[in-house]
């Protein structure tokens, strides 16, 4: 699939009716859900056929993309049965089989699904909202959900301690080879057009 035909395909999902604030319920745009999964997908081989989560869903975006293209299974996690409800009427539009859900405070998950997936994507809290330091539990339950690869979005001002908490978390898991990188996906467009709350880079890594 092409990226012009992703991204149009991701502008069909329904976002948040009325956004909490509070749980920074703010969705990714179509154009920096498909530049994220587009690259995941063709670069790095890292959804179709794979076990897919993703951590603060939302409404889905991020979840309906992994399954179009091709993920063997996508599990959104998010504490918002709002949300959920909408990332449900989505998934029935879109008629995607390869779907699922679970509510839950990801924060609370602890290593109930410890490595059980290939692939963890998300755009999580930044801790903006009286939450300091969620993105880094998102980061760190990202961590022991996947046995690949992370795929996460940040704000460009939280890169040394994003990178901080990667390096402890992943030098603890033992692995021997380890491909830790940042990279922007083409979104400097978007950061101009947009200003702080979305002047995000991507951070991934991979355990090989
Ligand atoms: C920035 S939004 C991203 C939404 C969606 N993934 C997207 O890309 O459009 C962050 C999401 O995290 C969810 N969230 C906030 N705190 C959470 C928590 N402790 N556990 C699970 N989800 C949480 C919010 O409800 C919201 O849907």
């Amino acid at each position: 699939m092409k990226l012009k035909e992703l991204e149009s395909c991701l502008q069909q999902v329904d976002g948040f009716e009325e956004p909490k604030i509070l749980l920074e319920q703010y969705p990714t745009s179509p154009h920096i859900a498909g530049c994220m999964l587009y690259t995941i997908h063709n670069t790095f081989d890292d959804i179709q056929n794979k076990l897919v989560a993703d951590l603060g869903c939302g409404c889905g975006v991020l979840s309906i993309g992994a399954a179009v293209l091709d993920a063997g299974l996508c599990v959104g996690f998010d504490i918002d049965e709002d949300a959920l409800d909408i990332f449900k009427g989505n998934v029935e539009d879109f008629e995607l089989s390869n779907i699922d859900m679970v509510q839950c405070d990801v924060c609370s998950i602890g290593s109930s699904y410890a490595k059980k997936f290939d692939t963890v994507i998300m755009n999580p809290p930044f801790g903006t909202k009286h939450n300091q330091g969620i993105d880094m539990q998102f980061l760190q339950t990202a961590i022991s959900m996947a046995s690949t690869a992370v795929y996460s979005l940040h704000k460009t001002s939280t890169r040394d301690s994003s990178d901080m908490t990667c390096q402890h978390l992943i030098s603890s898991t033992k692995r021997s080879r380890l491909i830790f990188k940042w990279t922007s996906f083409d979104l400097l467009q978007h950061k101009r057009q947009k200003g702080n709350r979305v002047a995000l880079q991507n951070f991934s890594y991979r355990l090989l």
